[in-house]
This record gives structure tokens, sequence and C-alpha cells, in this order.
């Protein structure tokens, strides 16, 4: 059963400024009838971890080096996912491939953010700058970010929304990165989950 507040789990890996843009997104109300109710990392060292606990949020690593199998390592994440009990998963640069059991438990109830236009530049090997290399290397004019449902394949879910961004003359990877995330991801994750909270309600 839905509750009428959406709780959510953001999985991260690294820096997490898109949790950071959830954070703020539900401070400021552009994010309604949401609460974060957990943050799992599979890096110890991931800023993401820091943005969660200086805002109370319950946050833990867990890292597939810490297990002795791939199998094991699935167990302790869908066991924590369990006790935390979300309505909805948001993939936040989470890097870890997700395991089977946890895709099927949530279908529909999982999202991911992308940052290019799916279905350009996105699948297996292409994630953080190579995506934005190998779009400046195609020499697209536009670029932007997806959020999309997740599914057994590599980006291959259900498109829930899409933000154009212009590529400028001179874009490096890592300013063409920096203005994806400025323009687009940033205020889509919010978005696309505001629009599930409201659906929920
Ligand atoms: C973002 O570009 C996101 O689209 C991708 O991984 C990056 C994570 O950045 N999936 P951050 O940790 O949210 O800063």
């Amino acid at each position: 059963m839905l509750s009428s507040m959406l709780n959510i789990v953001v999985m991260v890996s690294g820096s997490g400024t898109n949790l950071q843009a959830v954070i703020d997104g539900i401070r400021e109300g552009r994010i309604r009838n949401t609460r974060i109710t957990g943050v799992i990392s599979n890096n110890s060292n991931a800023y993401a971890l820091v943005r969660a606990e200086k805002c109370g949020i319950p946050a833990i690593c867990i890292a597939p080096k810490d297990y002795g199998s791939r199998e094991e390592f699935h167990r302790a994440l869908c066991v924590r996912m369990d006790e935390l009990n979300p309505d909805l998963v948001v993939l936040a640069g989470f890097l870890v491939k997700i395991p089977p059991a946890m895709i099927a438990q949530y279908r529909g109830r999982m999202i991911n953010i992308h940052p290019s236009l799916i279905p350009s530049f996105c699948g297996v090997g292409c994630y953080g700058l190579k995506v934005h290399e190998q779009a400046l290397e195609r020499g697209v004019k536009i670029t932007g970010a997806t959020v999309h449902y997740v599914d057994e394949g590599m980006d291959t879910g259900p498109i829930l929304l899409q933000k154009a961004v212009p590529v400028q003359d001179g874009d490096t990877p890592e300013s063409l990165q920096r203005r994806v995330m400025e323009e687009a991801e940033w205020i889509l994750l919010p978005q696309a989950i505001d629009m599930l909270a409201m659906r929920n309600k």
C-alpha cells in the first residue's frame, strides 16, 4: 500500500549533486509530499553521504568489496532496501548494477537520471564524462538529461521526463557536463519526483 506521503530512498556513488537537488527541492517546496527516508552508497568516500548526514537523513554505505561475493552484496542491498521499504527508489548517479531481484520488486517504482537524451549516448559503459565526450565527438548541437524507469537493461526503461540543453562552441566534456547538470538534471529529477508524489497523493 502506498502512503499519501511518498517515501523515497536515494542511491548514490559520488558527489551527490543530484541528491542535493532533491534535498533542496523538498526543503523549498518544489517537491511536494515527499520525504527521503534513506540514502545508500556503494562508495564510503562518496560526498553524497556527507550531504545526507548534514540533513539528518539516515545514510549507509554498502560496498561490494565488503562482501565475499556479488550475491552477498546483492543480498545486503536488498535487505537494507526491505528495511527502508520505500515507495520509490531514486538512482542519482548510482554506478553499480542493480540486483535483478530488486529491479523486479521495484518495477515502476525505481527511477534513474541519465545525462543525455536517451536513446543517444547511453547504455553499457556510457556514464559520467564519457557521455559528454561522446556527444561532443558526434557533434550534436543539443543534448540534455532523461529520467526513466529502471528495467533489466542499461538505460532502457520507459522514459518519464526529458530536458534539452544546447551544446556551445568550445564546450569541453567538463563544461558540457556542468551545463547539463545545472540546466537539466537538477531541475528534472526534482520535477519527476514531485510528479510521482502528486500522483501518489
Ligand atoms: C549525474 O550526471 C547523473 O546524471 C549520472 O551520474 C551523475 C551523478 O552526479 N547518473 P552526482 O553524484 O549527482 O553529483
